[in-house]
């Protein structure tokens, strides 16, 4: 029944109780499992478990603040890994300026390269967008990341940015903060925007929903969050959580089923 578009089951916080986190989040119906990977080792791992288990898929991507010392090698692997039949976008790719591991420039070429391998694939893109909602925006639209379009992980920008994103072909990720009591910038775009373009995601082992926070985050809390989504909307659990599985089904097209 629910579908956790983004989550980081190749983080070694969550490798060491696999298949409980696993097993956990099976019982409370979700059915699918976004693998996202951050780097060429975390991309790797996440081909490997979509390898491994039906109900995962994985996303390849170098996250901004990963890209520091990598060169043609890492983009040839990343293309290879993108290629193969369970990967299904190229992401997490974006900007980043809470940390400072990595200048602009080395995150803008990065991003762009990524762009256009996501372009050259025609695979959607999973975009991170910290500190930077205006670059994010910019670079997105300059680069014509419209013609595959995306989703906007843990999407934190306001109302009318979301819906410049929708015509550009981009879902939002609806993450943990939905449930804080300070989360009225996401609550606030759930309910503006069309269930539509709506999905859900963990972000485990961050961003732990209500009632949970401060513990480690599982693909099972996604449950929380569409629980809230549909409060937020006025359906039905299962009237959300169908939108979101239409949503994913279109957003990652064949190679997802
Ligand atoms: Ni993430």
């Amino acid at each position: 029944m629910f579908i956790d578009t983004h989550v980081h089951l190749n983080n070694p916080q969550l490798e060491a109780n696999f298949e409980q986190v696993i097993n956990d989040a099976l019982m409370v119906g979700v059915e699918k499992m976004i693998v996202v990977g951050y780097d060429l080792e975390t991309s790797k791992k996440a081909v490997e478990l979509a390898n491994q288990y039906d109900f995962i898929y994985a996303a390849v991507g170098f996250h901004p603040t990963e890209i520091k010392n990598y060169t043609d090698d890492e983009y040839q692997n990343l293309e290879l890994l993108a290629s193969m039949p369970k990967v299904v976008a190229i992401g997490e790719v974006g900007f980043d300026f809470h940390w400072d591991t990595t200048t602009k420039e080395e995150q803008l070429t990065a991003f762009v390269r990524q762009i256009e391998l996501a372009k050259k694939l025609k695979l959607p893109l999973i975009i991170h967008s910290r500190d930077a909602h205006q670059l994010t925006f910019e670079t997105l639209k300059k680069h014509n990341a419209s013609k595959v379009g995306g989703i906007m992980h843990s999407y934190s920008g306001s109302v009318e940015m979301a819906k410049e994103y929708l015509k550009m072909h981009f879902c939002l990720g609806i993450s943990g903060p939905v449930t804080f009591k300070n989360g009225k910038n996401m609550k606030d775009v759930v309910k503006a925007i069309d269930a539509k373009y709506l999905v859900s995601e963990t972000d485990s082992p961050y961003l732990t929903p209500e009632p949970y926070r401060g513990q480690i985050n599982g693909p099972k809390n996604v449950l929380l969050i569409v629980e809230e989504m549909a409060k937020l909307k006025g359906i039905s659990i299962s009237e959300m959580a169908q939108n979101i599985k239409d949503n994913v089904k279109r957003i990652f097209g064949d190679k997802y089923e």
